[in-house]
This record gives C-alpha cells, sequence and structure tokens, in this order.
C-alpha cells in the first residue's frame, strides 16, 4: 500500500466504528503556556480531558502534524543518526471521550493491524504498565487481560512509568498506556534473540508504533495526580513507522514518504543515499528537517531570534550543517525540496502547496544567510591557535555560529586537535541553567470558588455584568505573583487575532481589583490581577475600560482595511503573519519579497484613509458554520484553528 492509501485505510476503518474524523490541528501551538508545538494527537483535545470544553463529538479520529523537538518529548538529536524518530511526523489517532475505554481500543487496534493491514501477529507484543509506588497508581490488569484474548502472556510485557504511563508535559490529562510493538527482522535473526527482550531497547527493528494511552488523571503541578471526571481513551500511531512496516521496509526512510525527497537531494547534491553512513545521515536529517521548517512556516511561524522561531532556526541550520559537511554543499539547497514535499503532500495536507512561493523564499532567505555565519565561524576556527580546543571555544561556535559539537570535533580532528568536552558539556550546562532560571515561572493549581466549567463571553454585547469567580490560582514570574481569574461569565474580551486583551476592574464585597490583562489558556479566559479580592464568594462586577475597548476595536478593523489593501497594491500573495492591536496603533505583518515603494505605500494609505471616511455600517453575523462562512469568501489565517462556528464581520 502507498502511503496515502495506508492513511485513509485508518480514517476509514475509525468511520466505520462511528468516529468523526477531524482535521490536524495546527502543529505550532497558540493558546497553550506549556507547549510550543502540538508533540501528540492528543494536545488539540486537552480542552475535552479535562472538561474546560463541551464534548461534541465521543468519538473522534485523525491525523495529526507532531513536532517533537522542544519541551519533555524531544528527539532531535536522534533524528537522522536513526532510521525510526523524526522531527516533524503524522500521528494517527482514535480517542474517546468518555465514551469506550480500553476494551474496546485494543480489540479495534489488534483487529486494524492484523485484519486489515495484514500484519503477521506473531509479530506482534504489547506492553502494559506494572504501576508505580510512588504516584500510588496500580498495575493495569485489565488491558492485560484483554490482550490475553490476542496474544500468549510471554508476548504481554509489564513496564515502568517511563515507558507505559503518558504525560504530555509536565503537567495535564495523562494515564497508564499500553504500546504495541512490531518485530521486522529477519527469521535468522529471531531465532537468534527473543523479540521480547528488544522491546523498549532502542532496536531499530523492534519498535513501537502504537501506543493506547488511558487517560484518566490530571498532573497537578504539584506532582499530584487528581482523577479525571470522565475516562477517555487517546491513542497514537506513528505513520511513517506504520508505512515501514507495510511496505516491508527496514528504515523509516525508505518508504514513499520520504523517496521523493531523497531522490531530489541525491540530483541536487551528486551524493548517493545508501553507500557511506555519514552521507546517510545528512540526507536523512535534510529529508526530515525540511518537513518541519515547511510546516511550521506554512503555519505562521517563520524562523527567528526566540522561542517558536528559534526552534525552527535552529533545525534549519542542523540541516544545512549536515549538507555543508557531509554533502560539500555550499549554496542553498533546502528550499529546492519545498516543491517536492507540497506536491506529495497535496492532497492530506494541501497548505504546502497553497504557500509554496512563501515557504520557499523563507528558506531559501535562511540558508543564504546562515551559510554565511558558517563560513565565519570556520574562518575564526582557522585562526585558532591554542593546541586543544578548549570548552569555551567550541561552546562559541555552537551558540554564536551555530556548529554542532561533531562539526568542531571533525574540523579539530583534521587540524591534529582534540577538543575539551567536559569543559564544552559545562558551558552547555551552565547555558541551560540560565535559560531555566530565565523562563522559570511556577503556576500553582486552580483553587475552586464556585462549581462551573466554563465562562461564557458576553462582551461583544456588553462591555460590564455580573459574574461569579469560579476558580484562581497564584503564578510567580520571577519574583513577581500575579493572580489568575476565571470568571462564570465575562465581558472582557481575550487577547486573540492580534487583538490585545482588555483591561478593567472587577468588583466584589466592596473591593475593586485591576484586572490587567485578559488571555485565553485553550477555552478559557484568564483574567490577570495583581491580588484577588477579600471575599470571592458572591456577585462580582466586571467592568471592562470602555475608552481603550473602543480604540482598540477601531484600529482592529483598521487592519483588515489595510491588509485588504495590501492585497490590492502589491498582490493577492500578501499574507497576515502576525499583528498587534492595541488602544494605540495597530502593527500589522505580512509577506512581500521587496520593498514596497513610496508611491505604493501612498497608494495604500490613501484606499484606507478613503474606506474610514466612507464610515460603512459593520455587518456582523454570528454562529455562521465555518464551511458557509469560507463560500461567502470570508478571510481565513492558516495555521488558526477555528470553532465550528464563526463570527464574520464585513
Ligand atoms: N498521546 C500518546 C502519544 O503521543 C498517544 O496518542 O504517544
Amino acid at each position: 500500500m502507498k502511503s496515502e492509501e495506508i492513511r485513509q485505510v485508518f480514517l476509514n476503518y475509525f468511520k466505520s466504528k462511528n468516529h468523526e474524523i477531524v482535521p490536524s490541528a495546527p502543529m505550532v501551538m497558540k493558546n497553550d503556556p506549556t507547549l510550543m508545538f502540538t508533540n501528540a494527537g492528543m494536545n488539540q483535545f486537552k480542552d475535552l480531558f479535562l472538561g474546560n470544553s463541551p464534548i461534541k463529538y465521543n468519538r473522534i479520529a485523525d491525523t495529526q502534524k507532531c513536532l517533537r523537538v522542544s519541551g519533555k518529548h524531544n528527539d532531535l538529536e536522534e533524528v537522522g543518526v536513526d532510521t525510526y524518530h523524526h522531527t516533524m511526523f503524522e500521528m494517527l489517532g482514535n480517542w474517546s471521550f468518555g465514551d469506550y475505554f480500553k476494551e474496546e481500543a485494543i480489540d479495534w487496534a489488534w483487529d486494524l493491524l492484523v485484519n486489515e493491514f495484514k500484519i503477521n501477529k506473531e509479530n506482534l507484543y504489547a506492553t502494559v504498565f506494572e504501576g508505580d509506588k510512588k504516584d500510588g497508581t496500580n498495575e493495569d490488569s485489565e488491558a492485560y487481560e484483554q490482550w490475553k484474548k490476542y496474544l500468549p502472556e510471554d508476548r504481554i510485557l509489564k513496564c515502568n512509568k517511563k515507558d507505559n504511563f503518558w504525560e504530555m508535559g509536565d503537567t495535564g490529562p495523562c494515564g497508564p498506556s499500553s504500546e504495541i510493538h512490531v518485530d521486522i527482522r529477519s527469521d535468522d535473526e529471531k531465532k537468534k534473540v527473543d523479540g521480547s527482550t528488544l522491546v523498549n531497547v532502542d532496536h531499530p527493528h523492534v519498535i513501537e508504533i502504537w501506543n493506547l494511552v488511558f487517560i484518566q488523571y490530571n498532573r497537578l503541578s504539584s506532582g499530584k495526580l487528581e482523577p479525571l471526571p470522565a475516562k477517555h481513551v487517546d491513542t497514537g500511531m506513528g505513520f511513517e513507522r506504520l508505512c515501514m512496516v507495510l511496505q516491508n521496509k527496514k528504515s523509516n526512510y525508505d518508504t514513499d514518504v520520504f523517496a521523493p525527497l531523497i531522490n531530489h537531494v541525491q540530483n541536487v547534491s551528486g551524493k548517493k543515499f545508501g553507500q557511506n553512513e555519514e552521507t546517510d545521515i545528512a540526507i536523512r536529517v535534510m529529508v526530515d528537517h525540511i518537513r518541519a521548517i515547511a510546516f511550521s512556516i506554512a503555519d505562521g511561524q517563520l524562523p527567528s531570534n526566540n522561542k517558536a522561531g528559534y526552534v525552527i532556526r535552529r533545525i534549519l541550520r542542523r540541516a544545512v550543517r549536515y549538507s555543508y559537511t557531509y554533502l560539500d554543499v555550499k549554496e542553498p539547497i533546502l528550499f529546492s525540496m519545498v516543491p517536492v514535499l507540497a506536491k506529495q503532500m497535496q492532497n492530506a495536507f494541501p497548505e504546502l502547496k497553497a504557500q509554496e512561493d512563501l515557504i520557499t523564499k523563507v528558506i531559501q532567505e535562511e540558508e543564504s544567510s546562515f551559510l554565511k555565519t558558517l563560513e565565519t565561524g570556520l574562518k575564526k576556527f582557522e585562526n585558532y591557535k591554542e593546541k586543544e580546543v578548549k570548552g569555551e571555544f567550541a561552546f562559541e561556535l555552537y551558540d554564536t555560529y551555530g556548529f554542532p559539537i561533531d562539526l568542531t570535533q571533525l574540523i579539530a580532528k583534521e587540524k591534529g586537535k582534540s577538543v575539551d568536552m567536559d569543559a564544552f558539556h559545562a558551558e552547555m550546562k551552565k547555558q541551560k541553567d540560565r535559560s531555566r532560571k530565565a523562563a522559570a515561572s511556577d503556576t500553582g493549581d486552580w483553587i475552586e470558588v464556585n462549581k462551573g466549567d466554563e465562562s461564557e463571553f458576553v462582551g461583544y454585547n456588553v462591555l460590564e455584568c455580573e459574574a461569579k469567580i469560579l476558580k484562581y490560582r497564584k503564578v510567580t514570574v520571577g519574583k513577581k505573583d500575579q493572580f489568575q481569574i476565571v470568571l462564570n461569565k465575562t465581558p472582557f474580551y481575550a487577547e486573540s487575532g492580534g487583538q490585545v486583551g482588555d483591561t478593567g476592574y472587577l468588583e466584589l464585597g466592596g473591593t475593586k481589583i485591576e484586572i490587567i490583562d485578559t488571555q485565553k489558556e485553550n477555552n478559557l479566559f484568564i483574567h490577570f490581577a495583581k491580588k484577588v479580592p477579600g471575599e470571592l464568594n458572591g456577585n462580582a462586577k466586571a467592568v471592562v475600560n470602555k475608552n481603550k475597548r473602543n480604540h482598540t476595536i477601531k484600529n482592529h478593523s483598521v487592519t483588515h482595511l489595510l491588509h485588504s489593501a495590501l492585497k490590492k497594491v502589491l498582490g493577492d500573495h500578501v499574507a497576515q503573519k502576525g499583528s498587534l492591536v492595541n488602544e494605540h496603533h495597530t502593527r500589522f505583518d505580512f509577506s512581500h519579497f521587496e520593498k514596497v515603494t513610496d508611491e505604493q505605500l501612498t497608494e495604500i494609505e490613501k484606499i484606507v484613509n478613503s474606506k474610514i471616511q466612507e464610515n460603512i455600517a459593520i455587518d456582523e453575523q454570528r454562529s455562521v458554520p465555518i464551511d458557509k462562512a469560507m463560500a461567502q469568501g470570508a478571510t481565513a489565517l492558516f495555521g488558526e484553528k477555528y470553532g465550528d462556528n464563526v463570527r464574520v464581520i464585513t
């Protein structure tokens, strides 16, 4: 089966089991301070697990674009070196929200793998959670019993918390898991070494393909596990690994997911894949990394100097370094892979094709400028006269010039020098400690005041209302304490679409506290304050700063006039890449690859001003189904996740 067919068989199977098929969420995270990138299929459903959002479908399946390069799940250093880890990968998943549980999850996983995909059942192993004293969790005997229907007991392995208790981050929904591993070694090898001894030991041909997680707890920031109101299923199957198994390959890179990209790199670099381990690693790094980079840009995250943008920049640099050193390519090359990838993905993920031009140009630009830095670093190395490469210098090359340590070691070796690796690691550790300290924020657990799960936003109609405090928590950033408050009903607009969050006050029991910002976290509206009212129960008055909101919404309207004028004058390719709208001004970032001329600027200004002077009344429609809104010609942004119903402004 071709990879496209494999993806479809998975989705069709779960559709036949009454699952709603939904699109992948963007890979770049917005509205979740605990994650920069989607690292698992379940991220977009975090709210449903926690009970913060109403459940619309209790069974869902999809393929999700994931990226595991930061935080709790980080595979970056393995990528390219081995044949089965990736930065960006697709995770096929099926979910139950308070509906079916272990029995069906295991039955269907087995049925799909063995009866539909025809994987030889003799090659399959299952693992189950053995329990953990410290967490107070028990062995998962239900999963064990279920597997006994299909597998002999010597192929059901009990594993510890590290392997069989799944958590998306330090806090959040989690639970015991049961994994399916497959042994794709030759019969000879199987005779020599028993497959069960190779499960979970990083063997390239005895690998995990599917993780069935039984979500039943929320990990609190105190480290405690709190049972969730309902039990859920979260499964994730590595699409590229599944393709390897079904296409009888020994490496993910030998499947049709990567073949077109590898061909392209061979053609451009003149190096052959499969002949030398060093060039193979470099080629694997490139064909893997281009996917992470291209999909991130498509989702609106350009390479930059901080946070998510910096992660993308580092991935890109890693790819450039490998091609520069091991493929001897001294010119930009990654950008030329974009059309190949876009074509290959056009049915499952049309966002690449739709933005091919932008993605290509951004990557080419990044590559050119990094190649210059790389050359400067190499010159520095030329002039380095010490006998041994000191830790500080190796670190400077790493940190400032983007040299991976193995590149530094290689160049050092050519010059007959060694690298003081201990000192290098000490420098690395210092930097990690510094950045950890800078980022350290301590988020307390929610303290419930009144019952209720959701906050209703009423701020399109009114700017003040009566409300009750549902919960609050204390957050310490550096030395400063702040409080975050959730109300059952709020007129406060939470920052989104570039528009800043409302400020104002909350009055309760005779005291007024100032609200200094409003943000959305998943689906919660969070009001920031320096203190909480002494009296928390009872009815509060929530009042938005009207003057500020009024100015802000006008500037927000202007942002859209500007976007439209830019398209008219510069061309339809102009896409919004970020914006900031407050009561003073609007800032609008957009993609265009030339300097805008003075004449063009004047023309844009004229269009916007004349539209303002027309004083056109706003036409607002609420709760329009997203498909209908799109059909009406609404402008939507790539990389944004929209609800099923949207508010349309004309
Ligand atoms: N959340 C689990 C994982 O990412 C299963 O989907 O492995």
